[in-house]
């Protein structure tokens, strides 16, 4: 099972599709390949989708996107121009099953796997490459600023959308 589209899937890829053209693009947790699909569809130069659930890779073989298995960037090599991530941001609900929870919690407070990609990711960011993460209201985004400051790098949120009793955004994160 893998994540189907959403509503932050297709606030994202409006991005994508504005920013992809030309570059060497990482689709992290590509899930559908949603995001991966619309980059190589929108002239990117290359592009790689990384998920840590292997059932993704026969849908990005049909694809013909190349998919590699990996917990965040622990199999992933090279630097990116474009490093697209929708990530699992909500804080963990018990009642969820574990299945589920892999595609919506980054962890207890929401928060803890966006650090571990932000941390990470440094080291795979061409020179003026940009990051476009989707955040939600619900994920705690003060640690999340905290840490891109220690990192020195700057974030704009480009998009937005309010759903229900949530916001989603999207931020556009560079050296
Ligand atoms: C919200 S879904 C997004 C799917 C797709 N990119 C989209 O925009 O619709 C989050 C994805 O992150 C993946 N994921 C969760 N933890 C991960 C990790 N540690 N490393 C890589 N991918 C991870 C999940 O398997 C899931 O496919």
């Amino acid at each position: 099972m893998f994540y189907q589209p959403r509503d932050d899937s297709f606030l994202l890829k409006e991005q994508v599709i504005k920013l992809s053209k030309g570059k060497r693009v990482l689709d992290m947790g590509t899930g559908s390949g949603i995001q991966a699909e619309t980059a190589l569809n929108n002239c990117a130069k290359s592009v790689l989708a990384a998920d840590i659930n292997n059932e993704c890779s026969s849908i990005l073989k049909k694809k013909g996107i190349k998919f590699i298995q990996s917990d965040l960037f622990s199999d992933v090599k090279g630097r990116f121009d474009l490093i697209i991530f929708n990530p699992p941001y909500l804080p963990l609900d018990k009642r969820e099953d574990e299945e589920s929870s892999l595609t919506t919690s980054g962890g207890k407070r929401g928060d803890e796997l966006i650090l571990r990609f932000l941390k990470q990711s440094s080291g795979h960011l061409a020179r003026e490459g940009i990051i476009l993460l989707l955040l939600s209201s619900l994920t705690p985004q003060n640690s999340i600023k905290r840490l891109l400051k220690k990192l020195n790098m700057n974030c704009k949120v480009i998009s937005e959308k309010n759903i229900f009793m949530e916001k989603l955004e999207v931020w556009k994160i560079s050296n």
